[in-house]
């Protein structure tokens, strides 16, 4: 039976983490150890149990994790030629697919009874198992496709056939919306000039408008055959039928550039439904299209007037069809929800709840008639990503009284969400929430880094015996909770911390034996969770949460490894796209609003870095293709804005190594390596196009860049203009120098650490390529250092200091210190967090070696203080494993390769032997191929499967 998206988040692969929440993730069913045993991690016993715990991937080929435009089971699509994608699982070794076949049939009992009716693909000699596009019957408006697959092993032998997935056509000729924009206004100051301004104070309680709730009864005069309910908004929506909610999700249906495009949601509702009376109902927020959005304190930033579009799609059992939208007859009123902005908070008065108001036969004779149209008229899609939904729930772990009757509640971890709060209390009472990431001296919440974000949510109480409220149309970024206003002191059930973010599929795992690294894979993990809320934002917490493109640029691609972020990023590149100016230029942020357009080097420079990253992540041509023209063109514009040379005009915009530490390294040098990355990567994806000439093109031009670079500003002794950390790591990142130059800036590179007593001095840009670059000059040892530090500035100091994420600067608290400047003082905050990428890479040693880790490299570098380690990575081709073990000089790692991948492994040491199962010497062992033996290490090749090898270490 198919388990339908009814729009809900599940999160059913979260990472279980610090949140209380199980894992019951497939990889994990199919045999990933249970987390006791993870945690311990050592011995060769456990390696092995390794082998023995894949009950299910014993046997031949077989399919799983179906998915359509890499979501699982998505209602309402709108693209014309849905891409599906398999990952294919054997327990032996050396697997691959050798042919596939899909049936799509226009119901499930076709599709049990093996009849395609939409699209018999037969069998297709192939081994692809990624962005396959439907190539069946022409697809239409609310079409429901319910498809599964079979595959064929290397032998021709055929699997079964998956389990059935299924996904819908949402609204797709012009005119298929037939339901009309409304709201009600007549509780909007529509005259009233901005709320504040620059620098202004937060506005105190319950002066900002209030969500609105909109309901229409409607009658069924016959059995349903299947419903499904599309919903959209400018501004946020929740939508009720029959007194229920139909989304679990929030903030639907997301944030775009609201000029432009809006996205909606559709949900299976044909359950919900009855013959005779029903009730549809929707609250609307201000959300992204009204709120507070930025510093500046303005509000109404795409639009003062809210708007709901809902269409109620029926089929009948009897095959005719009917539409229920919204329009004129819908009635509006104002409800509980006093007050909902996400900088500012939210406001519920339980006391002006209306029961039945989303039901049938509910009296609404005193609600307001709804006005029809919209003041923004963007096109109406299909919102491609995933949903934001609940990741995690976290328990007060102490509560302390600051002040009297000021409560304050430790929920362990910092993120982004809400509290649930469960009270009692007489009608009326108030209770006020407040929030934050760390704590003064004295014990009181420390808001000043918050600006003027209001950030505080406020319940007046029905009056019975248990109340329980979570808002819906606001987020905080948390980890204290002061509460005031209560009856009697808390209890832990006074407060449940509720994270929310996007629902990406948790698919990498990271443990060692180091606490303090396991510890920074958490902070980067929630750090993550809490910045990736519909788009990639700065951070939760203070009047900011803007999708910054230099952010989004350096850690996006250590995000892939903790998350499948790619729905989430073919969303937000969308975002951008329709932020790049006409010129070529990409903003500050996307979706645009309240920040200039101008991002400038490292910023901007997302534009080509984001596509190739998610080109070499996940193989998605597709993406490559869309977004190609929007990397030439940022490129042509560099080439328009600098000097015949090649180099910097005399004045641009760049925010340059944001936050480095007493290191400051010149914008031109940072406007001239991106300039030449960019140019590069828009070649290697002209390249990958088969764009052979334009390739060539930007080939030299980044070859020119390269010259002027080094013309400009590397002397013969290999410095670098600034001598900073971050001017020796782009140089040598982004390949800008010759061989010679090479040694000598690494050399550079290496002294300012080592002067720096083991510390780094980089800040956004660098710290992104700072430890990959160490690994690249053959100086792991130093990147060691690096993250065994636990001085200032470094990631260890920071979790001495009791940080729970990443934080926005090195120096965010400091014993000498205390707190820095407010005013740029997050505690979680991506930009920093990159690092993560090098830990997979280097202490894992899982890379990608082709397009969506086709082939794989597995080239773990023991080092450091390191005894074990144990690192995943579910790449779109399946689970990569990557466990090492040192005893004395003796070597164990363990890896597990995807079917129908090839990985080369580099084992580090000598006498190497595979051990697993055969105990054959190398050479001999099935599906393993001894390339070469190069100083301190085997190059071997293998197949898909399990394998165990040791080795000595020098
Ligand atoms: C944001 C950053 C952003 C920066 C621009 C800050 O206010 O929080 O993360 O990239 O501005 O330099």
């Amino acid at each position: 039976m198919i388990r339908f998206n009814t729009g809900r988040v599940s999160f059913s692969r979260i990472h279980s983490m610090e949140s209380k929440q199980k894992d019951v993730s497939p990889t994990r069913k199919r045999g990933k150890l249970p987390p006791s045993l993870e945690r311990r991690a050592n011995g060769l016993a456990l390696l092995l149990a390794l082998l023995a715990s894949c009950p299910a991937l014993a046997g031949a080929l077989q399919s799983a994790l179906p998915r359509c435009e890499y979501l699982e089971n998505p209602l309402g699509l709108d693209v014309a030629q849905p891409r599906l994608s398999w990952i294919v699982e054997s327990g032996q070794r050396d697997q691959k697919q050798s042919a596939y076949r899909i049936l799509v049939a226009s119901n499930q009992a076709m599709l049990a009874r093996g009849q395609g009716d939409r699209w018999d693909s037969g069998k297709v000699a192939s081994s692809d198992t990624t962005a396959i596009p439907y190539g069946g019957k022409p697809l239409t408006s609310h079409h429901r496709c319910f498809w599964k697959v079979q595959v064929w092993d290397k032998d021709d032998n055929p699997s079964a056939w998956s389990a059935p997935a299924l996904w819908s056509m949402g609204l797709l000729e012009p005119g298929a919306w037939q339901a009309e924009w409304i709201g009600c206004d007549k509780w909007r100051r529509l005259d009233a000039p901005p709320a504040s301004g620059p620098g202004a104070k937060p506005p105190t309680a319950l002066i900002l408008p209030p969500p609105i709730y909109l309901r229409k009864d409607f009658r069924l005069p016959k059995a349903v055959k299947q419903a499904t309910l599309y919903a959209t908004a400018l501004g946020l929506c929740d939508v009720y039928l029959n007194g229920a909610r139909v989304n679990e999700s929030r903030f639907d249906p997301g944030w775009t550039d609201y000029t432009k495009r809006v996205y909606y949601r559709a949900y299976d509702v044909t359950d919900r439904l009855h013959v005779g009376a029903n009730a549809l109902g929707a609250v609307l927020a201000d959300g992204w299209y009204g709120s507070y959005l930025g510093w500046r304190g303005v509000r109404d930033n795409y639009g003062k007037k809210p708007r709901f579009r809902g269409q109620l799609h029926i089929e009948y059992v009897d095959g005719s069809f009917e539409d229920v939208g919204t329009g004129p007859a819908w009635k509006a009123s104002l409800g509980p929800i006093r007050e909902a902005d996400f900088l500012m908070g939210e406001a519920y008065d339980a006391r002006l709840e209306q029961a039945g108001w989303n039901a049938p036969a509910f009296d609404d004779s005193a609600w307001s008639p709804v006005v029809t149209g919209a003041e923004l008229h963007p096109v109406v899609q299909h919102h491609p990503g995933p949903a934001v939904g609940v990741c995690g729930l976290f328990r007060p772990k102490r509560i302390t009284e600051p002040k009297k009757g000021t409560y304050v509640l430790d929920l362990g971890q910092n993120f982004a969400g809400v509290a649930r709060l469960q009270v009692a209390g007489e009608p009326g009472r108030k209770i006020t929430l407040r929030f934050a990431e760390r704590l003064n001296p004295d014990g009181t919440i420390y808001t000043a880094n918050l600006r003027t974000a209001r950030a505080t949510d406020t319940y007046f109480c029905r009056g019975s015996q248990t109340e329980v409220w979570e808002p819906r149309f606001t987020f905080h970024g948390f980890q204290y909770v002061e509460v005031t206003g209560l009856a009697d002191p808390p209890t832990p059930a006074t407060i449940t911390g509720i994270a929310l973010g996007s629902d990406t599929p948790s698919c990498g795992s990271f443990t060692c034996s180091d606490p303090m690294l396991n510890r920074l894979h958490t902070n980067i993990y929630w750090t993550q969770r809490s910045n990736y809320l519909d788009i990639p934002t700065d951070c939760p917490q203070r009047d900011e949460r803007l999708g910054w493109t230099g952010d989004a640029q350096v850690f996006m691609r250590a995000a892939t490894l903790n998350a499948d972020v790619q729905a989430f990023f073919t969303k937000w590149l969308v975002d951008l796209e329709d932020g790049q100016r006409t010129d070529g230029e990409f903003p500050r942020v996307a979706p645009l609003k309240v920040v200039r357009d101008n991002g400038g080097p490292g910023w901007a420079d997302v534009g080509a870095i984001g596509p190739w990253t998610l080109y070499e992540v996940y193989g998605d041509r597709r993406l490559l293709e869309r977004h190609y023209p929007g990397m030439t063109r940022l490129v042509d514009y560099r080439l328009k804005q600098c000097t015949p040379d090649r180099l910097p005009p005399a004045e641009f915009h760049c925010f340059g190594d944001w936050l480095s530490v007493n290191a400051d390294t010149p914008k031109d040098v940072i406007f001239t390596a991106y300039f030449a990355r960019s140019a590069r990567l828009t070649s290697l994806a002209a390249l990958a196009l088969g764009k052979s000439e334009e390739a060539a093109k930007y080939q030299a031009l980044f070859q020119q860049i390269r010259a002027a670079f080094n013309k400009a500003y590397v002397a013969a002794d290999g410095r670098i203009k600034g001598d900073t950390q971050t001017a020796y790591v782009l140089a040598l990142a982004f390949d800008l120098l010759d061989g010679p130059k090479q040694k000598l800036a690494a050399a550079h590179l290496v002294e300012d650490i080592e002067r720096r007593g083991g510390h780094l001095s980089t800040g956004f840009l660098g710290t992104k390529d700072l430890m990959l670059t160490l690994a690249k000059i053959g100086r792991n040892d130093l990147a060691y250092r690096l993250i065994e530090q636990d001085t200032f500035p470094s990631w260890g100091f920071t979790i001495k200091q009791g940080a729970t994420t990443i934080w926005e600067r090195w120096d965010g608290w400091t014993p000498e210190k205390g707190f820095q400047d407010p005013g740029l003082n997050s505690f979680s905050q991506c930009p920093l967090a990159g690092v993560y990428q090098w830990m997979v890479e280097n202490i894992g040693g899982i890379r990608a070696d082709g397009p969506g880790y086709s082939k794989i490299l597995i080239a773990p570098e023991p080092g450091g203080k390191l005894t074990h380690a144990a690192v995943s990575y579910r790449s779109i081709h399946g689970r990569i494993e990557s466990r090492w073990q040192r005893e004395g000089a003796w070597f164990t790692l363990a890896v597990v390769i995807p079917a129908n991948t090839t990985a080369e492994v580099h084992l580090p040491g000598r006498m190497q032997t595979p051990i697993a199962k055969s105990g054959k010497a190398l050479a001999q062992a099935e599906g393993v191929k001894l390339l070469r033996q190069e100083v301190g290490r085997a190059v071997l090749s293998v197949g898909s499967g399990h394998y165990v090898f040791t080795s000595t270490l020098e």
